[in-house]
């Protein structure tokens, strides 16, 4: 649940909206942008659907088990529609986008189905059920979102995501997203230099630049413009401290880029670049655009260029196909590139792509294990990759109180690893240097060497 930093109508007795949001960071921030404009709008945020007058779920479609998550939310909502049928019901995201009106079939007491690039309008839209009643759709592909944001309305104040680029338009057999996205659109420099200013002025560090596709950011924007040209007018934006960006597409990441980035001291050491399979055939299915060789010598350049990158990786274990060869070479890939992390996922099928019209002939049982052992060798490895910190300094950005040990603070390194030490809470938003003691695979622990 996100809350506003700067609440001003929080509490007027007004109108009650429950926001629950699933999927990846780029829904995390349509829903911060959601939220702002219901807040905007006089809304106020509660915590459960009991308290709520609009119930609202972003949603992700990524994989099967994504959806199946949200309609059994749905379902269990009901009864407590038939006790109050004035509360609307709202799905939002990707899957309303997916799905459309058949979510109105499935679940007739939805009374809102509103698309990825139609958010912007859920307050008029949220009016229009109250006045001529449910069933609304917005599912328009060709609205391009333009949300003023409310910068003041963060999970905290010194980090923030902004989008750079939406949509995508690599098509890769297995993917859902360039159908609920749509196609690619960059927003100009000018438009996100001005965004960054503004959250800079509201106390904001640390910036993390999304798009699906960050590499072909500029693409159609007069001037030949690329990511690198970006993140070097962001490098000098005074008061900046770090910047981030996800996600990488290995075909469209440039060399050039690499070498800028090597320039620029803001920029953090951390590169997620989804691999998804170590066998050139299985890549190959899944329209990828390049072989294992490709990756393994752009990850080895970009390590040439930028020693302390912490190069994070997706793979996905089951695809159409996959023999055990083919994850034997995935295997290979994960222990000679030792990633700082991988996300695993066992293939899903969404219909509507390339690869769903192909047999789903991995059974369930192989997926569970492949999926298995590449999360347990990666463990291995980041255990092993995170020992070697012990003893050293490290930088962390500190974020808040520790979920896990209480009294203690938690933050991130420039390298993106969680790192929890002994502090005090007036450190949360500095940069501090800690040395590390003791580590698992997931954290780091230590006692503060110096804030700086
Ligand atoms: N099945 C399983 N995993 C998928 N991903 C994307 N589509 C699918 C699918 N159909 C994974 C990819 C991507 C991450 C966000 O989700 O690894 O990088
Ligand atoms: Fe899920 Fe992809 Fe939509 Fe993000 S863009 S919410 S990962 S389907």
């Amino acid at each position: 649940m996100i809350y506003p930093i700067d609440s001003t109508n929080n509490d007027r007795q007004y109108k009650t909206v429950f926001f629950e949001t699933f999927g990846c960071q780029m829904n995390k921030l349509d829903a911060e942008l959601s939220l702002g404009l219901l807040q905007e709008d006089g809304y106020k945020i509660v915590d459960t659907v009991d308290e709520a007058d609009v119930i609202l779920f972003n949603t992700c479609s990524v994989r099967q088990h994504a959806e199946d998550k949200v309609y059994s939310h749905l379902g269990a909502l009901k009864t407590l529609k038939q006790k109050r049928p004035e509360v609307i019901v709202g799905v939002l995201g990707c899957m309303a986008q997916k799905d459309g009106k058949a979510i109105f079939k499935r679940m007739p007491h939805v009374d809102l189905v509103c698309g990825t690039r139609m958010f912007s309008r859920l307050p008029e839209l949220l009016l229009k059920i109250q006045s001529h009643g449910s069933h609304v759709l917005a599912i328009d592909e060709n609205q391009i979102v333009n949300v003023k944001r409310a910068v003041t309305f963060r999970p905290n104040v010194y980090q923030a995501f902004v989008t750079i680029i939406r949509g995508c338009d690599n098509f890769c057999s297995y993917c859902i997203v360039p159908r609920v996205r749509g196609r690619e659109i960059s927003r100009t420099i000018e438009d996100i230099t001005e965004e960054v200013q503004s959250l800079i002025s509201h106390g904001c560090k640390e910036v993390t630049l999304l798009g699906q596709n960050i590499n072909t950011y500029g693409k159609g924007l007069p001037g030949n413009i690329n990511l690198g040209n970006l993140l070097s007018v962001l490098n000098g934006l005074d008061g900046l401290e770090r910047i981030r960006f996800v996600t990488s597409h290995p075909a469209d990441m440039s060399r050039d880029v690499i070498r800028t980035i090597s320039n620029l001291e803001r920029v953090c050491e951390y590169l997620h670049i989804p691999a998804q399979s170590g066998s050139d055939k299985i890549l190959k299915d899944m329209r990828r655009g390049y072989t294992a060789n490709y990756y393994r010598e752009l990850i080895n350049y970009t390590r040439e260029c930028i020693p302390r990158m912490a190069v994070a990786s997706d793979f996905i274990v089951g695809f159409p196909g996959e023999t055990e060869e083919d994850f034997q070479e995935t295997v290979r890939m994960m222990e000679d590139l030792r990633f700082h992390n991988c996300f695993v996922f066992k293939y899903s099928p969404r219909t509507g792509t390339k690869a769903a019209e192909l047999e789903d002939n991995v059974p369930d049982e192989v997926k569970k294990a492949r999926n298995a052992q590449l999360l347990a060798l990666q463990k291995t490895i980041s255990l092993e990759e995170n020992r070697k910190l012990i003893g050293k300094t490290v930088q962390a950005l500190v974020e808040g109180v520790s979920k896990s040990v209480a009294q203690r603070l938690s933050g991130r390194t420039r390298q993106n690893h969680i790192v929890v030490f002994t502090g005090r809470q007036e450190m949360v938003g500095q940069l501090v240097d800690v040395m590390i003691q003791e580590v698992t695979d997931l954290t780091l622990y230590g006692t503060i060497a110096s804030a700086t």
